[in-house]
């Protein structure tokens, strides 16, 4: 069935998707409010296409019965699409200006602990790709700082495969020969991390809209240097999105900075205490009291 036709549906009988959000938070606690519409609504769109199912109640129906169902359709809704150092330019001005002046920060004594936070972690791509980057950074720089990454995701599959830490060649293709010679294994037809980057991340379950907490569980207390949430937001609702960046803005540390993906900016970042730092790479850096630039 076309989507157009399958909105049209929903329109005439708004309560089939209520229906079908209410079934899933009872079944995977996950709030589909949250999301956007449009997105959930081609989700539901294609699970039904793959079950032949043609008419939304009859979806709801089966999801009422088949718990199982609402787990297919939560994972349809986390999209963990994901690749070490995605968008490149990004990783490379993390690692040209960011990771320096977080373990140097000017006219301040050096770190001796750098936090940083990756949420919505997929299968780890991310939060590895960080502490592939940090590792050479305090090498290079000779810092004697201890490097902590905690990495969140919604959706417990993608935290386990992470956990193990195996990859396709796709999900490498922007690694630099060196760093895939020294950082990965080859293991068959994928590649395992080396345990010394593995170590350096430590993974959890975190619901991003969870408005009960700042930081991620795992980690106690936030104050995080850096944070990384990329390509999430642009899933949820705009003023779940403002929620979700005050909750980020809450968890940095002052002069901390806050990495968003490609297509996702802060529309206001100053009401989250967040400036601009580099607009084309959607950078921001948590206002600093004690820094006269920041
Ligand atoms: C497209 S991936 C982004 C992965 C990585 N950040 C990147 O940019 O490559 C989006 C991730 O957000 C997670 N996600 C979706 N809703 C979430 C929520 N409410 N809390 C935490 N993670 C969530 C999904 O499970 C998925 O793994």
């Amino acid at each position: 069935m076309l989507i157009a036709m399958f909105f049209e549906r929903v329109g005439r009988n708004l309560t089939d998707l209520d229906g079908i959000m209410d079934a899933m938070l009872a079944h995977t606690r996950l709030d589909l409010r949250a999301y956007r519409r449009s997105m959930i609504e081609r989700r539901v769109q294609s699970r039904m296409d793959r079950l032949s199912i043609t008419d939304p109640t009859l979806y709801l129906h089966r999801m009422r019965q088949d718990p199982a169902e609402c787990a297919q359709l939560a994972a349809a809704i986390a999209i963990n699409v994901s690749a070490f150092f995605r968008d490149p330019l990004v990783f490379e001005l993390l690692d040209a200006v960011v990771l320096p002046e977080l373990l140097h920060p000017e006219g301040r004594p050096p770190a001796t602990e750098v936090r940083a936070w990756s949420a919505g972690c997929a299968q780890g791509e991310e939060p590895y790709s960080l502490a592939i980057l940090l590792h050479y950074a305090t090498r290079k720089t000779r810092a004697t700082c201890a490097a902590r990454i905690y990495a969140t995701d919604i959706d417990a599959d993608a935290l386990a495969r992470a956990r193990i830490a195996r990859y396709p060649r796709e999900a490498l293709r922007e690694v630099k020969l060196g760093i895939l010679d020294a950082a990965f294994v080859p293991n068959g037809r994928d590649f395992d991390l080396r345990p010394e980057f593995r170590a350096l991340v430590d993974f959890s379950r975190d619901d991003l809209m969870d408005s009960d907490r700042d930081a991620p569980a795992a980690s106690v207390f936030s104050g995080f240097d850096l944070i990384l949430c990329r390509n999430v937001l642009i899933y949820f609702e705009p003023p779940v999105q403002d929620i979700v960046l005050a909750r980020l803005s809450r968890s940095l540390t002052p002069g901390g900075f806050l990495v968003l993906g490609e297509s996702e900016s802060a529309h206001t970042p100053a009401s989250h205490g967040l400036l601009e730092f580099d607009a084309r790479h959607h950078l921001y850096r948590k206002h600093d009291p004690a820094r006269r630039t920041t």
